[in-house]
């Protein structure tokens, strides 16, 4: 382990340890508080270990034309900036990250902006934001020699680290709750051998149980509360910055579940400031949907000082989720980048993944939270028109079919939910027509279509 170059911090009481001291729950023995991974060489100015932020823009310009595996990887092209492996050949990668900044003429047209931009991380291996950190932490547990690793997972967390452990010949236990996760993502666990077991309860509980066994038996646990994940997936932030040519857009929104995600985001673009190599952070945004909004709520209530765990309901099932981890760590990054946490009700979940498909890009639920809430903080004046704005969409659309067919037959939602987007709603559908295999007949569908659609 590279002990001379990284050590763990607690992020609640700021007790410091080595990488190999952690307890297999993650958790200070102190306080009960998660680590942050931190850099100390990084801080002297001057000094040998800090890294020079204009020769890596450089060298990482450099690597997109290498021929390096590693530099293939979107995580490890950076690995500068992550430093936490005794040895790079230790990296188990599946050519993550590197994934398109999309623009969205059409949602930016509606909304009044120039600059609508979506980082589509579900453009990924496995299909979500999670490959990023899964070939962080991952390669910490084969190069500390695991055999087994763990996840309690609401389905693409479940995907990536079976994917990653298969490719590093090791071997995963997956734990979901029973009945409540898409089937591409179960069965993308399944594909890359993992043990799979569903559980009679909720995502909160899965986490709750994982606990104890990583706790009882030498299995290396894989969530979030994980800080080599968090490593992982801070890299998008580097990724969207060297987009922009080193200046950051003035908002990133980003779906909250567990809130590993914001924070890591917000880690990275903190960094890059820290290292000189951007002047300013974006305002950072969380929505969560209204069904499982812990977060919203304690902005409401309390500006994000304490959190009230839930029993969470949303068909966004990937963030069906009461009782984050991460709430402190995206907590701070919500205030210290000047951003905000909002919750979206299920119907306007809904209505942005189908415009984010008429895109020509969509994603899967979870990740239309971000569109939704970003027509929130437009209709409320806190985006403007000239402001640049980039959606994190965490997931890839084909996650999960069934939500998208439901919407498109118009059997996702309850009447009463459907009421007040009715219009948007029908003018989106496009549910599949029975038609006589006859070219008269499709010509007649298609000619009743004409001048109804938009
Ligand atoms: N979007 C998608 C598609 C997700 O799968 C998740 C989380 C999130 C957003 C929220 O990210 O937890 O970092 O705030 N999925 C986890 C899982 C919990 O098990 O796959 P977060």
């Amino acid at each position: 382990m590279n002990d001379n170059l990284h050590q763990l911090r607690c992020f609640g009481c700021g007790a410091r340890i080595r990488g190999d001291q952690a307890g297999p729950d993650f958790r200070c023995v102190n306080c009960g508080d998660l680590f942050e991974v931190e850099y100390p060489g990084w801080s002297q100015k001057g000094g040998t270990d800090r890294p020079n932020g204009g020769a890596l823009k450089w060298l990482w310009r450099e690597r997109k034309a290498s021929s390096e595996l590693l530099d293939h990887s979107g995580v490890w092209r950076f690995r500068e900036l992550l430093p936490i492996l005794d040895s790079f050949g230790n990296a188990v990668t599946l050519r993550e990250g590197h994934t398109p900044l999309y623009h969205l003429p059409r949602s930016a047209k509606t909304l009044g902006l120039d600059q609508l931009y979506a980082k589509h991380q579900g453009m990924n291996p496995t299909g979500s934001f999670k490959d990023t950190g899964m070939t962080a932490a991952l390669s910490v547990a084969k190069e500390r020699g695991y055999e087994w690793v763990a996840c309690a997972s609401t389905g693409n967390t479940s995907a990536a680290m079976a994917a990653y452990a298969a490719r590093a010949g090791m071997r995963s236990l997956v734990l979901i709750p029973d009945g409540k996760i898409a089937w591409g993502k179960l069965s993308q666990a399944m594909d890359y051998g993992a043990l799979t077991c569903q559980l009679k309860t909720d995502f909160d509980g899965c986490l709750q149980v994982l606990t104890e066994i990583v706790k009882q038996s030498p299995i290396y646990l894989l969530n979030s509360v994980n800080p080599y994940r968090l490593e992982g997936q801070k890299t998008p932030a580097f990724e969207i910055a060297e987009s922009f040519d080193w200046h950051v857009p003035d908002h990133v929104i980003v779906p909250g579940g567990n809130l590993g995600n914001s924070s890591a985001l917000g880690k990275g673009f903190r960094e890059l400031k820290a290292l000189g190599m951007i002047s300013r952070l974006p305002k950072i945004s969380v929505i969560q949907a209204e069904g499982a909004n812990p977060l919203a709520r304690s902005f409401r209530e309390n500006g994000g000082e304490a959190l009230e765990a839930m029993a969470a309901n949303t068909r966004a099932t990937a963030i069906r989720i009461g009782n984050p981890a991460s709430w402190r760590k995206a907590s701070q990054v919500i205030q210290e980048s000047g951003g905000w946490c909002l919750d979206v009700t299920e119907a306007e979940i809904a209505v942005a993944k189908a415009e984010l498909g008429r895109e020509g890009i969509g994603c899967e639920p979870a990740s239309a939270v971000t569109l939704a809430g970003l027509k929130r903080l437009v209709a409320d004046g806190r985006v403007t028109a000239s402001d640049t704005v980039v959606l994190v969409l965490t997931g890839h659309t084909l996650k999960d079919a069934d939500y998208t067919i439901d919407f498109h037959r118009g059997t996702l939602l309850t009447e009463a939910e459907a009421a007040p987007v009715k219009a948007e709603m029908e003018a989106l559908r496009r549910d599949a027509v029975q038609v006589e295999a006859t070219p008269a007949a499709v010509l007649k569908a298609l000619k009743e279509v004409q001048g109804r659609w938009l």
